[in-house]
């Protein structure tokens, strides 16, 4: 764990208008800053900065925070990830505890890793610029297949010079362990325990971290020999898991987003090229057919995938079932496919840039439906087989989340595979039924299916959900109340000056807030106070639990408070609260209060009517003249109080 000290001097030092500056472009007015929300399309600015508070909130999305929560939705960093991304922009030193003995292992070893992949990934690419055989051998390979400078420096492309011991000698010389060399598959060990290098004579492609670290290599050997393996990749390892990993991730992330598309492409050469004719959101499976997680690592940054696949389709072909879990994930799939003989690398060298997009444009296909006319195609005129299809392609579109698209796939399979709409339409009911069964009873309130007429939805009861509201509110009113006015003093009747957060949490000790963030809020406020600290702004601001973020940006960037005419409002709303400010807090306390005691009254209402036994009625019965008694006493109070 980071040490507080030194997230504390992270906090200080971090400039949020910078950090974000990064990112988005922002513009200066009044006191914040203003810009498009990197989170979502739109052409007027929402997306608001206060320098003053260190938050930002993007109004067309609802989501906020400080710097923190910033790299965290926008590089789906980690709270430590995004901390220490920080650290490094402003050169302060990470201090952490010592972990767990084993933790802290693990954690060394990987980190030990990293360091050995980093220094390998410098010493290839050096020895590719500059090196006599990396100049004349792996540089001129590249430059024959078109790559620029740029490319290559940017990919941090590398040459493994051609001998036993080039590398792994130089990494010995430096001082890296044996132990780290082998297990990273940089180095083999020989039977007698001497290691050589395992790329020789390969150029190398290194392999990024989503954070942008090297984890892996993908070796290409420049022989013609049909018995040479054309790559050798890095083995699986503590830093490189195959399947969670996307080649070209890191250099795509932001382009993927702004562009809500990812263009998914088979290998290495493909991510280069396409990245050099300009087209940036392209990342590759690197060989192997598509994982889910490598899918899940997708759809943090775009719904939509593009999948470009070489001419033949043998590697679509072979994921076509695999595909399926892009459906279930809710993700929308196209794909396009090349003339022969033409992979994405090959295709947008020979036609150019725009002349690629168009062919994309024009040759784009929903994945179920290329998945239909490829399986239609194999199937020929066999009645068996076609059937085969048809039951394959409806599984298929079952695994769709959303109804009415899965209804106009339907449709368009109907038209494509000559079969009448409504036999594909029972059999999707069949196959959805199936599954709603093998899912369970929880499944069937589920909102894909649709409740039957006779039974009863608690939800869409009004007077529940009212009441469930009305609690939140109130909790939320409580939580506002707390931290705008807090760490004021308030004077009761002239006599006693207090500060009104204790106060408040003093007067609510008996109330349960049932709401998980006010809840947790309240909490934290209360061990605060206990410590003799009164807490700001900034401590929920940059807490580490979500929920407290959230609800505490919510509450400090209500539409008033960072709007333009914000002064206006702010001078208004807050100094008619402030004149009533007793009423104010009393208010929230008291509502809540009242708001819970009627609960209780229900509750006890309900047993009443259940109870057995005259003892069980009594007890409850004594109880519930009690709390009718707190509830009159507390709409005297609220009356003699509040004057609204
Ligand atoms: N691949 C692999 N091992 C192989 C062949 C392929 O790991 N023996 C992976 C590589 O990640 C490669 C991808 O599969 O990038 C696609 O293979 P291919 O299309 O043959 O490679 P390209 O990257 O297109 O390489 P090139 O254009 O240089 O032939
Ligand atoms: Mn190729």
């Amino acid at each position: 764990m980071i040490i507080k000290s030194t997230i504390d001097r992270i906090m200080e030092a971090t400039d949020i208008v910078e950090v974000i500056g990064e990112f988005v472009q922002l513009k200066k007015r009044g006191a914040n800053y203003v810009g498009l929300s990197p989170f979502a399309n739109e052409r007027t600015p929402s997306f608001t900065v206060s320098p003053a508070k260190g938050i930002f909130k993007d109004f067309s999305t609802g989501k906020g925070g400080s710097a923190v929560t910033f790299l965290m939705e926008l590089e789906k960093f980690s709270y430590p990830e995004a901390l220490k991304w920080l650290a490094k922009k402003y050169g302060i030193e990470v201090e952490e505890t010592v972990e767990a003995p084993e933790n802290r292992e693990e954690e060394l070893r990987r980190e030990s890793l990293m360091i050995v992949t980093a220094y390998a990934a410098k010493f290839f690419h050096e020895s590719l610029l500059d090196t006599d055989d990396g100049k004349s051998i792996g540089l001129s390979y590249f430059k024959e297949r078109g790559f620029s400078n740029d490319i290559i420096k940017k990919f941090e492309l590398g040459y493994s010079p051609d001998q036993w011991e080039a590398f792994t000698g130089n990494a010995i010389k430096e001082g890296y362990k044996e132990q780290f060399l082998v297990e990273s598959g940089l180095s083999v060990k020989r039977d007698n325990g001497t290691l050589y290098d395992r790329y020789r004579g390969r150029v190398m492609f290194p392999i990024h971290s989503f954070t942008g670290r090297v984890i892996a290599f993908g070796g290409r050997t420049l022989k013609k020999d049909k018995n040479v393996p054309k790559y050798v990749n890095s083995p699986e390892s503590e830093i490189y898991h195959k399947s969670n990993v996307l080649y070209g991730l890191y250099f795509a992330k932001k382009a993927i987003r702004e562009e809500d598309n990812c263009y998914l492409v088979e290998g290495y050469a493909d991510v280069l090229s396409v990245v050099q004719a300009g087209i940036e959101n392209v990342v590759a499976s690197s060989g192997t057919s598509l994982t889910v997680e490598q899918i899940k690592l997708i759809s943090r940054f775009t719904k939509n995938i593009t999948i470009l696949y070489d001419g033949d389709a043998a590697g679509i072909k072979a994921s076509l079932r695999g595909l399926d879990m892009i459906l279930e994930e809710g993700l929308n799939v196209k794909v396009v496919s090349f003339p022969e003989g033409h992979d994405p690398d090959s295709y947008v060298r020979s036609v150019g840039t725009n002349a690629f997009k168009k062919h994309i444009e024009e040759n784009k296909k929903d994945f179920i439906l290329y998945k239909a006319s490829i399986l239609l195609k194999e199937a020929g005129n066999d009645p068996i087989k076609k059937a085969e299809i048809i039951r394959e392609i409806v599984e298929s579109i079952a695994k769709i989340p959303d109804s009415i698209k899965a209804s106009v796939f339907i449709k368009e399979c109907s038209y494509i595979l000559q079969i009448d709409e409504r036999a594909l339409l029972s059999e999707l009911n069949k196959m959805r039924q199936a599954k709603a069964k093998k899912d369970g009873q929880q499944q069937q309130t589920n909102t894909r299916y649709a409740p039957q007429p006779d039974e009863p939805n608690f939800f869409d009861e009004p007077d529940v959900q009212e009441v469930v509201k009305e609690e939140y509110f109130q909790e939320k009113e409580i939580i506002r109340l707390l931290l705008l006015y807090g760490s004021r003093m308030i004077d009761w009747d002239g006599i006693a000056n207090t500060y009104i957060g204790p106060f408040m949490i003093a007067e609510l000790g008996d109330v349960t807030f049932v709401h998980e963030a006010s809840k947790l809020f309240v909490e934290l406020y209360r061990q605060e106070v206990e410590n003799g600290v009164l807490p700001e702004d900034n401590y929920f601001i940059h807490h580490k639990n979500k929920g407290i973020v959230d609800l505490t940006i919510d509450l400090l960037t209500t539409k008033y408070t960072l709007s333009e005419n914000w002064y206006e409002m702010h001078r208004i709303m807050i100094h008619d609260e402030q004149a009533n400010m007793k009423a104010a807090i009393l208010g929230a306390i008291f509502h809540l209060k009242k708001h819970k005691v009627e609960k209780i009254l229900d509750g006890l209402r309900a047993e009443l009517k259940t109870a057995v036994t005259e003892t069980d009625q009594e007890i409850l019965l004594n109880q519930y003249i009690r709390m009718k008694k707190v509830e009159k006493s507390i709409s005297d109070f609220l009356g003699s109080v509040i004057i609204k």
